[in-house]
């Protein structure tokens, strides 16, 4: 069995790093167009490090919780049988991989990357960042800025995002609230593509009813219970259309 993977914000909650939308959420205290544009970057780009500087800080002392681990069992236990996990994440923390998966899209980029607006280059970073830092490969100060995609940025490996998700047998989405696109539009195309869909969230998303199956609950406790189903063989799954 193929499964298709999406996960956000949610599945992080209970690691200790907040959501973007829910009360306390970090949408509720700061404004995305000033934090998370290239516009905001260039006006204020001093007010940009320090958010993204304040959570790689919080990223340092977060561990991967019982969801994210569930995964990992999953994706050793699919290909076991011969079957593939991919696993697509909104997230920029590094939990699924300590969680123990192998392969990780980040459709909207990591917290432990820099890239250079100069030479384009991404390695990896593990420290603040500033506008005075020169670029570790082209040398040129003021071009250093966290390699994630801000609104209005295209997000990364949508070729083969798409190609994974029309293939795969079952889609299945945790933690978002259905908010962003191009995310939050891969029910729609896994749906007219004739396959099963499910959300694991802790409310009902902002596309909910779009999906054929939907758990609700703290993903600590849903997903490793779904994952045992997968993984018992109890869990059949057929596509929607014949
Ligand atoms: P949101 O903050 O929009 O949604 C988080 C979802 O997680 C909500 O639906 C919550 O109900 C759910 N949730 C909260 N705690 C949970 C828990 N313990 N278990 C399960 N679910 C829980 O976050 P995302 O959907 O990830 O993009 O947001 C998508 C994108 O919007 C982010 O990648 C980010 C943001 O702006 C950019 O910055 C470009």
């Amino acid at each position: 069995m193929n499964i298709f993977i999406l996960t956000g914000a949610g599945i992080s909650a209970e690691s200790g790093l907040g959501t973007f939308r829910d009360k306390d959420g970090a949408w509720a205290k700061f404004d995305p167009m000033k934090l998370a544009t290239p516009q905001g970057f260039r006006r204020a780009p001093d007010d940009v490090h320090h958010f993204y500087n304040m959570r790689r800080r919080d990223l340092k002392t977060a561990q991967p919780n019982a969801a994210h681990c569930a995964l990992g069992r999953l994706e050793a236990g699919l290909a076991a049988r011969g079957g593939e996990l991919f696993l697509c994440t909104q997230n920029i923390d590094d939990l699924h991989e300590r969680g123990g998966v192998r392969r990780v899209i980040h459709m909207h980029g990591e917290l432990l990357k820099a890239r250079c607006n100069h030479c384009g280059l991404a390695t990896e970073w593990h420290d603040d960042l500033s506008v005075d830092l020169p670029c570790p490969d082209c040398r040129r100060a003021g071009g250093m800025r966290p390699h994630v995609v801000w609104f209005e940025e295209m997000p990364m490996y949508m070729d083969e995002i798409f190609d994974a998700l029309v293939v795969s047998d079952l889609f299945v989405s945790i933690g978002t609230s259905g908010a962003v696109y191009p995310a939050a539009g891969f029910v729609q195309t896994a749906r007219s593509a004739g396959i099963r869909t499910c959300e694991i969230n802790l409310d009902p998303s902002e596309n909910a009813q779009v999906f054929d199956e939907r758990r609700y609950g703290p993903a600590t406790e849903l997903v490793p219970t779904w994952v045992d189903e997968i993984l018992s063989g109890e869990m059949r799954v057929t596509r929607r259309r014949a």
